[in-house]
């Protein structure tokens, strides 16, 4: 058998993945795809659309949506001038993209709300740590036509909704309002006012945000800034009628869903085109990197990119970080089985005749493997087990010339015996069948048996 040492490389005995981006390795593929299925089910039946933009967009994109101000924008992005010399960025996040996606198809046109979710990768060039990587996924979804306070309700109830059918606990929803331009100018001043006094003591970064984003000095993580900002004035006392009619209108919807939440006035954000309402979930399972989920109204960027005035929200959660946490939390979500026929031949005849079988059960979605190693029959049996087979057919020369094969129940070690010609496929279902423990032989009704998945989930 084959063996090399694990990070050891013999083509290229030098090169591994780039540091701050992971391999998902089918160990782990099979979780990812089950926690998609549910994210994507789940945005399905809130009325979301996928919608799937390109990696990498013009720079000035992100420089007007994300905002120039931003760390991301600043200091993360990965920017390079293409052969044609044009500014091109790898998208540190997925709402710049659909807001582009929707001006330039006129999708709003189709008329509102109009719902959109993705499943992508993103790249920020950050400082890398548990659950803070250079290339990250994202599930997010966006809404555009919606100003009516039950769309930010509903929107976090979609997020919740996925946290409750994953099973995860312990995530606790933290809400705040930023309020619109004009109540925010007004914020903005005092908040200044207010940081002037102690100007000297903020950290760099935070000197620099004064002018431009004072905001974001309530979200340092340097303990003097936090001690400043600690009897800052907040927004919530800056709101205008109208935000605050609408935050509260929120908070309302919210209790209506019965969905738990604080109100804190710190979660402020890192990206330029929020207004009004704005949250986060935060884990304890997660350490530093506590957000699993982030979103909120961004009702001016749609106009600001050059369309009509739009409202419109959205959230992402970090796929990583999430994973993280069901990890933590001891959540396993049932895999399907690899396999369901192995055929083990022995013999060049009977490894054709091997191949046109395992042909056959492929056409009729059945997962089937046979042997690709020329190995033993022991060793072949020993692979069988492994990869989780539910059944085995092994082909000799007497079976071969009987036409005949003893289908082995691998659980149980019951054997029927079928036959291998034309009537071979309908024999082998209808004894997999009447198997008690083949529930489905259909490869969707395995992948995704939804029903079992949230009847696991509550026990
Ligand atoms: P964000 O807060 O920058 O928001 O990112 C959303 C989530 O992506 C975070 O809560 C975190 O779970 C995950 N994330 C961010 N950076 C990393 C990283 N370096 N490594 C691993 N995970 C990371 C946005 O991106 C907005 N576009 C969300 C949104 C959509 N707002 C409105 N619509």
């Amino acid at each position: 058998e084959f063996m090399y040492q694990q990070g050891e490389n013999h083509m290229a005995a030098n090169i591994q993945a780039p540091k701050g981006t992971k391999d998902i390795l089918p160990k782990n593929s099979g979780t990812w795809q089950l926690v998609e299925d549910v994210m994507r089910d789940e945005a399905s039946i809130h009325g979301f659309e996928e919608i799937r933009t390109p990696v990498f967009e013009r720079t000035e994109l992100f420089e007007r949506s994300v905002g120039d101000t931003t760390d991301v924008v600043q200091k993360e992005m990965y920017t390079f001038l293409d052969k044609g010399n044009r500014s091109i960025s790898l998208r540190p996040e997925g709402t710049a993209g659909v807001v582009r996606a929707l001006l330039e198809h006129a999708l709003i046109n189709e008329g509102v709300p109009q719902k959109f979710y993705y499943l992508i990768s993103c790249y920020r060039y950050e400082n890398t740590q548990e659950g803070r990587q250079r290339e990250f996924h994202q599930f997010g979804c966006e809404a555009f036509g919606a100003a009516a306070p039950v769309a930010d309700a509903e929107l976090i109830a979609l997020a919740h909704g996925i946290f409750e059918r994953l099973g995860i606990r312990n995530l606790s929803l933290e809400i705040n309002s930023i309020g619109c331009p004009e109540c925010r100018a007004k914020y903005h001043a005092a908040l200044k006012a207010f940081l002037e006094a102690s100007k000297s003591e903020l950290c760099d970064t935070c000197l620099e945000r004064l002018d431009k984003n004072p905001m974001r000095i309530l979200d340092c993580k340097t303990p003097s800034c936090g001690e400043i900002t600690q009897n800052a004035p907040v927004m919530k006392d800056y709101l205008c009628h109208e935000c605050a009619e609408h935050f509260t209108a929120v908070q309302e919807y919210l209790d209506a869903a019965e969905i738990e939440y604080t109100v804190n006035p710190r979660i402020v954000r890192g990206l330029d085109y929020y207004t009004r309402t704005v949250f986060e979930f935060i884990s304890n399972d997660l350490g530093a990197q506590s957000t699993v989920c982030g979103g909120g109204r961004y009702d001016g960027l749609v106009k600001q990119m050059g369309g009509a005035q739009t409202p419109a929200l959205g959230f992402a959660m970090g796929m990583e970080r999430l994973l993280l946490i069901m990890q933590a939390q001891g959540i396993q979500l049932p895999e399907p089985p690899v396999c369901e026929l192995y055929i083990a031949p022995l013999g060049k005849q009977a490894q054709i005749k091997a191949f046109a079988f395992t042909n056959m059960l492929h056409q009729a979605s059945i997962k089937a493997e046979c042997d690709m190693c020329d190995r033993s029959l022991k060793a072949q049996m020993k692979y069988a087990d492994k990869i989780g087979a539910l059944f085995t057919l092994v082909l000799g020369d007497d079976e071969l010339k009987h036409n005949q094969a003893e289908l082995k129940n691998m659980k149980t070690g019951e054997k029927t015996s079928i036959s291998l010609g034309d009537t071979f496929l309908t024999e082998f279902v209808a004894a997999a069948t009447q198997a008690e423990d083949m529930m489905a032989l259909n490869m969707d009704e395995l992948s995704v048996d939804l029903e079992s998945f949230k009847q696991f989930e509550k026990e």
